[in-house]
């Protein structure tokens, strides 16, 4: 059988009893690496606010409802981007095409101008819309809910566009692929890593 790495969660005492349940200290580390086995996308959320461009990577990204239609993405409180979003009160998801990585680095950092080292155009809502990515979802904020050390930001999505001609870049076990055949089957049947 596979290997199964398990962290248990030790009660703490009565007095932080919520709801009959004992929150436990957890492992960080433990937590980060089971939320790593969930494959994702990758995205640069944009926002522009007082005249300057601000963009961050992000795989917090979900569709929420159709009707009205909504996106989610989770944010954290000390990102300059949402800093621009609370400001503006708009925003644009850009999903990324598999040679975008480069991309996904850059939105990583905390690198002032970034929006001047790629090509980019304004969209409906302000927001800039990265050339290149696989689709774009402009957005006003519909709601904020803060929660721990960040916030899940909903977007009423007011215009989308994609491309469905390129592959995806994708986050798994916190690493980046460029593609579905970074990931394709090997004669084993066994997936293969790309760095491997
Ligand atoms: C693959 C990947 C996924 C990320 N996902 C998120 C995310 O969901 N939410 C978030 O706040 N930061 C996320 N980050 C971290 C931000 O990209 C990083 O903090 C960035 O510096 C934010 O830039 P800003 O402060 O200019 O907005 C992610 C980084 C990487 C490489």
């Amino acid at each position: 059988m596979a290997p199964r790495t398990l962290t248990s969660i030790q009660p703490t005492g009565v007095g932080n009893l919520v709801g009959g349940v004992s929150p436990a200290p957890m492992d960080a580390g433990a937590l980060r690496a089971a939320c790593a086995q969930f494959a994702t996308g990758v995205v640069v959320v944009t926002a522009s606010a007082d005249g300057q461009d601000f963009g961050g990577t992000v795989n917090s990204f979900t569709s929420l409802s159709l009707e009205p239609p909504q996106v989610i993405v989770c944010l954290a409180r000390t990102s300059n981007t949402w800093s621009a979003i609370e400001r503006s009160q708009t925003f644009a998801v850009n999903v990324l095409a598999a040679d975008q990585l480069g991309t996904a680095q850059l939105f990583a950092s905390k690198e002032v101008g970034k929006l001047s080292q790629v090509d980019s155009e304004p969209g409906v809502v302000g927001a800039p819309l990265l050339t290149g990515a696989l689709s774009h979802l402009e957005c006003t904020v519909a709601d904020v809910i803060a929660s721990g050390t960040h916030l899940l930001v909903i977007g009423r999505v007011v215009r989308v566009a994609h491309d469905a001609a390129k592959d995806p870049a994708l986050f798994f076990r916190s690493q980046m692929f460029d593609g579905f055949s970074a990931a394709a089957p090997s004669a084993d049947g066994l997936p293969i890593r790309r760095d491997q």
